[in-house]
């Protein structure tokens, strides 16, 4: 039974509740941004399309849901942009779904998974799996104090230690920006980030995270060396799909990890 005195008086409480909660985790969030990553996980956990949607008509976002076990599983994808057919990545997006999500279906712990750039001279690799550490944006530049912090708007994702230990991942900080190339202004706030793994989504997902205080992770798998030879776009799409595959199992191992145990057991 909740007593009043249990009631968490703000967002901060409701996180340390979370966090140290015995109660196992019961309903995951997965939030992933392209069609190729998201489907081969639909298909594994058997999830089904909700045609009633819990989001507004308007938007183009598709929920797959259903049981794992005892795990409440939601995956969120936000679909293909109305006017030109293509996945609708990128932070816009992607804060948007997270918002709409947590408010609609209240999950444990927010998943978002999906490929990213790697740098080789911070030991990454095509194919390589990272659970990320922290969450910084590389082109948010505002040159005034404090905004400046703002812009950058690092936040960590929840600590797994238990998590990290039981699976082969690698553990690198993520960059995330509204572009697949790289400017060479993005290329010093990468550095100066010190990131590892560059993508689209990520601190956006992590800033509404942060916001309502659930707990988040970030699973993110390698397609393309920003710092290599190889074109990027040429390289990712050449890469899109075996490496969603490597991303797809990945997670799978998560998901089964996660299954019977509370926030502070991973
Ligand atoms: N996703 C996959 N590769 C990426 C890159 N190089 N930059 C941003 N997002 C990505």
């Amino acid at each position: 039974m909740t007593l009043p005195q249990d009631i968490p008086s703000s967002a901060e409480d409701y996180m340390d509740s979370q966090t140290h909660s015995n109660r196992p985790i019961s309903s995951i969030l997965i939030i992933i941004a392209m069609q190729t990553e998201a489907l081969p996980l639909v298909e594994k956990f058997q999830l089904s399309e909700d045609h009633n949607s819990v989001f507004p008509k308007e938007v183009p976002w598709v929920r797959y849901h259903g049981m794992y076990k005892d795990l409440q599983i939601n995956l969120i994808w936000p679909g293909k942009d109305s006017a030109l057919g293509v996945d609708s990545v990128g932070t816009i997006s992607a804060s948007l779904v997270t918002y709409a999500s947590i408010q609609a279906l209240q999950p444990d712990l927010i998943i978002n998974a999906g490929t990213a750039g790697g740098f080789k001279a911070k030991g990454a690799s095509i194919g390589d799996v990272f659970l990320v550490s922290e969450c910084a944006f590389h082109d948010r530049r505002i040159p005034i104090p404090v905004f400046d912090l703002y812009g950058v708007g690092l936040k960590q994702a929840l600590k797994t230690p238990n998590l990290l230990a039981g699976l082969d991942l690698k553990v690198g900080k993520l960059s995330t920006g509204d572009s697949l190339d790289m400017s060479v202004q993005d290329e010093a706030s990468i550095i100066a980030n010190d990131a590892t793994v560059k993508d689209m989504e990520g601190a956006a997902v992590a800033y509404v995270a942060d916001m309502f205080k659930v707990p988040a992770i970030f699973v993110k798998a390698v397609t393309d060396i920003v710092d290599g030879e190889k074109p990027t776009a040429e390289e990712f799409l050449q890469n899109l799909a075996t490496v969603s595959a490597a991303l797809d199992e990945a997670v799978t191992q998560v998901i089964h990890f996660i299954s019977g145990k509370c926030i502070h057991e991973l």
